[in-house]
């Protein structure tokens, strides 16, 4: 619609994509037919054999409001998300997995991003770093230059595998720390408490990384989660909040999120698989009211629909009955949230 013009042409900023939840049924495809591997949806579930059968197996995945709050549905999730890595194989893979992503950004206007990615899930099936950081960082080289899309990568650890793992890759990180902004941890947090990776946080914030981490909006300890995050996590809590909507049903969380002036990633798309259309637009409006920096971000775009950050931003305009000055409100928090150097910042002003 011409009214929407505005959110099409702002300048973004991205801060919460998986860019391993960049993984279309095309994309699945063509690593797959590059690399002589047989694709799946799951581990155990049947060969696809065409484009058209894993673009059907990706659809069952996408969130249906009508069945909320499904364990079985994170379950799938999370099988497809890991089951996809299986067919990134080479240097050119993780060069195109990124360009794929920026040269969308690019189309939306996205100026600057953060983007996740999960090394335990390609370290344990056999992927190299070198293979995994080189490519990633041709992709960003390109992007500046042809497309004037800046990046930089935050290092996720999968929260269900132990600190010592954790430990390990944040470690084998270090030589490609010049293009690793941060840190984060992400993947199923049932019985998985941010304490549980004190000691790796509080090493990387000494080292000079900045610090966020998932609060999902279905945890079981969703209120002591995010307590944790903002408040105990490294000393005094992280950086930034990713996710952390439950904040909203708390006035002490708000209070503790606004007094530490942390910003928090919000991924409205992604919360249709445990939250009702109701629900949603209230507690983004709740966090927005009381002035906390929340920015909109797209999650793991191939799972929702092909939802990248535009849409993701029409949602809110349309359920919390946003303004073209909320908007900019929204974007602005982005680039204050980000974590780029002052330069870029007023570059994307
Ligand atoms: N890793 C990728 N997508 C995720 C999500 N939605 N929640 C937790 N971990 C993730
Ligand atoms: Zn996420």
């Amino acid at each position: 619609a011409a009214n929407d013009r505005f959110v099409l042409e702002i300048p973004k900023v991205e801060l919460h994509m998986h860019i391993e939840g960049t993984l279309t049924a095309e994309l699945r495809w063509k690593f797959a037919q590059r690399n002589g591997i047989k694709l799946r949806i799951a581990e155990h579930g049947p060969e696809l054999n065409s484009l058209e059968e894993a673009k059907a197996a990706m659809d069952l995945l996408r969130p249906d409001p009508s069945r909320v709050n499904n364990d079985e549905e994170r379950f799938q999730f999370f099988e497809a998300y890991y089951e996809g890595f299986e067919c990134l194989k080479t240097r050119e893979d993780y060069y195109d997995l990124a360009m794929h992503y920026l040269e969308h950004a690019a189309k939306m206007n996205v100026r600057y991003c953060e983007l996740f990615f999960d090394p335990q899930g390609h370290t344990s099936r056999g992927t190299s770093w070198a293979v995994m950081m080189e490519g990633f960082r041709e992709a960003q080289k390109t992007a500046e230059t042809r497309l004037n899309v800046k990046s930089a990568w935050i290092m996720c650890f999968l929260r269900d595998m132990s600190l010592d793992s954790a430990m390990e890759h944040y470690k084998a990180a270090l030589p490609y720390r010049d293009i690793i902004v941060g840190v984060g941890l992400d993947s199923n947090e049932e019985d998985r408490p941010p304490v549980l990776f004190e000691e790796v946080f509080s090493l990387a914030r000494r080292d000079g990384f900045k610090l966020t981490m998932h609060c999902d909006v279905d945890s079981k300890n969703t209120h002591e989660h995010i307590r944790q995050a903002a408040s105990v996590v490294a000393g005094k809590g992280l950086d930034r909040i990713d996710h952390g909507m439950n904040a909203a049903e708390k006035q002490d969380l708000i209070e503790l999120i606004q007094k530490r002036d942390l910003g928090m990633t919000i991924c409205p798309w992604s919360y249709l698989r445990h939250t009702t259309y109701a629900e949603l637009g209230p507690k983004i409006r709740t966090l927005y009211d009381a002035g906390i920096k929340i920015c909109i971000n797209s999650d793991d775009p191939a799972y929702m629909e092909d939802c990248w950050v535009l849409e993701n931003l029409l949602l809110v305009k349309h359920l919390c009955g946003f303004n073209d000055k909320d908007i900019a409100v929204l974007a602005k928090n982005a680039i204050n949230a980000s974590w780029a150097t002052p330069t870029v910042k007023n570059e994307i002003l």
